[in-house]
């Protein structure tokens, strides 16, 4: 949430900062700003911020010739304060000028044991923590010490970089939870909030280390930790390349990623695979981690909670074993019973969503042993789990999740085969030809993207539409959750998922004349259940979009769009109707002329509770 770039070294810091900021603008986009240490003899500072995305600060700041090769950019997710210029980050007081991602917690304290409130010119948390380090550097007149001090009072999730005009060339950083990765090149030092900013000068990077105080400068970046030790970082090397983070020659990074979606699956599966079976051996997930477990509980947040959805009933088919699916945010507070003896699976694209990292570190400490599926490489939450387990669909860039979507799902199947297969419940024969079927996905996703036509067709109703309805039983409600979260978020028509059979107990008051309703039907044990439920719902007339398998009968009585998936087995459909859901979303947010890939009010990576 916020994304934050800090680069000093040869370049045209303004170019490389705005530049960073266009690919960091997926996790706030509120608001923009950046501030540039002049190469002047007075080090003097230029400041330019304000409300609205990335590109009104390009336009504003595009005639403005400065002279610098450090500085600081920000795109804010409003937290504290509304979305105005003066809540906009950089902000700067005296010698100081910051950046902040995060929440202060204590800030109300701070305000009042530092007398700061007359001083304050915003409504942030952010300019409280600048306003203590400001404070100390006052009185020391030492960059490093002030941080230090002004760390020991605040409490909360911090990423900060900070120029001292006292100390020009230089950037300093600290975190606490809230993420930063830096890097130093042939052209000089970067940090940013994640490598989609750093890509394009290199892919060796480093995850900042907690308490840990970087200064970055046109030599390179020396790390501290609070004492003053050097701290030497874990060098990571980043398999993506600068394309992945570019749009490629579609409209949207949305479309692109579900166009990639195949790939996405390839890269995720194909490397896990040894004589025929799925094998952890590189990831080093023991298969005493599977044997052992005597229940299983899967925590995530929006799209990862929905794969975990799924993910449940692939288990409970497979083992019979108990497994529950918790939204992060709630599992922290309800006491969870979990303990020695759970598996808990904790599903995440950043890595880094605040809930879901305290959700797993509390079932650690309640004895649960932790298995995260993540794809960011060196994210807080690969770092802190017992074992990781990561998904390689390169960077996700559009705020809504498509191939992430897929690939976390990909993982849960492998680990339900896996576990099944080391825990006696699948034949070696069974587990073979179970992810032989996962691995047809990539095909079956491949010839439905072909032909979008029919998600085209359903999008025109859509886009004319007030609610819409999704709804399935079993796995296909689990899929319909999706669907729903997908639409509403992209193309702001309210949608809600529901299970066909439970409609009938309030819901369809709500169904009226052309109310568009996507009913999907997939699983044959429960075909004909649904189909009574469309039945329901078309007689008081539903615009009906019916999603089945091939060669299933659907007359004009039963739909008015019949979708049909290419062959795969129903354990497995999720795969392309997944696909189906996504289009229709985009087609729909599309048509109706919005960001798609930039909804409003939400963020990408949400690192705030
Ligand atoms: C945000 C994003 C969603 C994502 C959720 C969980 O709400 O907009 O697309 O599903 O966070 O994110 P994570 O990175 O933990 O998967």
């Amino acid at each position: 949430m916020c994304g934050i770039i800090g680069y000093t070294g040869t370049l045209d810091a303004k170019k490389v900062i705005i530049e960073g900021l266009k690919s960091l603008e997926y996790r706030g986009y509120d608001s923009a700003g950046i501030a540039l240490l002049k190469e002047d003899p007075e080090h003097s500072l230029y400041i330019m911020k304000e409300a609205g995305p990335v590109s009104v600060l390009e336009e504003s700041t595009k005639e403005d010739a400065v002279k610098s090769g450090c500085g600081i950019g920000h795109t804010r997710w409003a937290t504290h304060g509304g979305v105005t210029d003066q809540n906009a980050h950089p902000h700067t007081t005296g010698r100081v000028t910051l950046i902040h991602n995060g929440i202060i917690e204590n800030y109300r304290e701070l305000i009042n044991s530092y007398n700061l409130a007359e001083q304050l010119v915003s409504e942030t948390d952010s300019e409280v923590a600048l306003r203590i380090i400001d404070y100390y550097y006052e009185k020391y007149q030492d960059p490093v010490k002030a941080i230090k001090k002004a760390v020991g009072v605040i409490i909360g999730a911090y990423s900060f970089c900070i120029m001292f005009a006292g100390d020009p060339g230089k950037i300093y950083c600290i975190r606490n939870v809230s993420p930063l990765v830096a890097a130093a090149s042939e052209t000089g030092a970067l940090v940013a909030s994640d490598l989609t900013a750093i890509v394009p000068y290199t892919r060796d990077y480093f995850v900042l280390p907690e308490d840990t105080i970087a200064v970055l400068s046109k030599e390179g970046i020396t790390l501290t930790d609070l004492s003053g030790n050097p701290v030497e970082p874990e060098m990571l090397h980043a398999d993506w390349d600068v394309e992945s983070v570019k749009k490629g020659g579609y409209p949207h990074f949305m479309l692109k990623e579900i166009n990639e979606q195949p790939e996405a699956l390839e890269n995720t599966i194909k490397p896990r695979i040894a004589k025929g079976l799925p094998d952890f051996t590189e990831d080093g997930i023991p298969d005493s981690l599977f044997r052992e477990a005597k229940e299983i509980c899967i925590v995530a947040c929006g799209t990862a909670n929905y794969a975990g959805m799924v993910g449940k009933s692939i288990f409970e088919l497979l083992m019979r074993i108990p497994v529950n699916v918790h939204i992060a945010s709630e599992f922290r507070y309800e006491d969870p019973l979990v303990g020695p003896g759970t598996l808990c699976i904790v599903i995440s694209q950043s890595g880094e969503t605040i809930d879901t990292l305290e959700a797993m570190k509390l079932a650690m400490e309640k004895g649960a042993k932790s298995l995260a599926i993540v794809n960011v490489k060196g994210s807080t939450i690969a770092r802190e789990a017992d074992h990781v387990f990561y998904t390689h669909a390169g960077p996700e860039i559009s705020v809504a999740s498509t191939k992430a979507y897929s690939v976390q799902l990909a993982a849960l199947y492998l680990i339900a085969c896996r576990m099944a297969y080391v825990r006696g419940a699948l034949s070696e024969q069974a587990a073979a030809a179970f992810l032989q079927q996962v691995l047809k996905a990539v095909p079956v996703i491949q010839e439905l993207l072909k032909n979008v036509v029919g998600m085209k067709h359903v999008s025109e109703k859509m886009v004319k539409a007030k609610d819409a309805f999704y709804i399935g039983r079993g796995l296909d409600y689990a899929f319909s959750l999706e669907g729903a979260l997908k639409l509403k978020e992209i193309s702001y028509v309210h949608a809600e998922a529901y299970p066909a059979g439970e409609l009938k107990h309030g819901t369809i008051a709500l169904i009226e004349e052309g109310t568009p309703v996507v009913a999907i039907a997939t699983q044959e044990k429960i075909y004909q259940k649904t189909i009574s439920n469309v039945r329901e719902v078309k007689a008081r007339g539903a615009y009906v979009t019916l999603i089945t398998k091939k060669g299933k009968a659907a007359g004009s009585d039963l739909c008015d769009i019949h979708l049909e998936i290419p062959e795969i087995e129903d354990e497995f459909t999720v795969f392309p109707v997944a696909v189906i859901l996504q289009l229709i979303a985009y087609y729909t947010a599309d048509g109706k002329g919005l960001d798609v890939d930039k909804p409003r009010n939400l963020a990408k990576s949400v690192t705030v509770e």
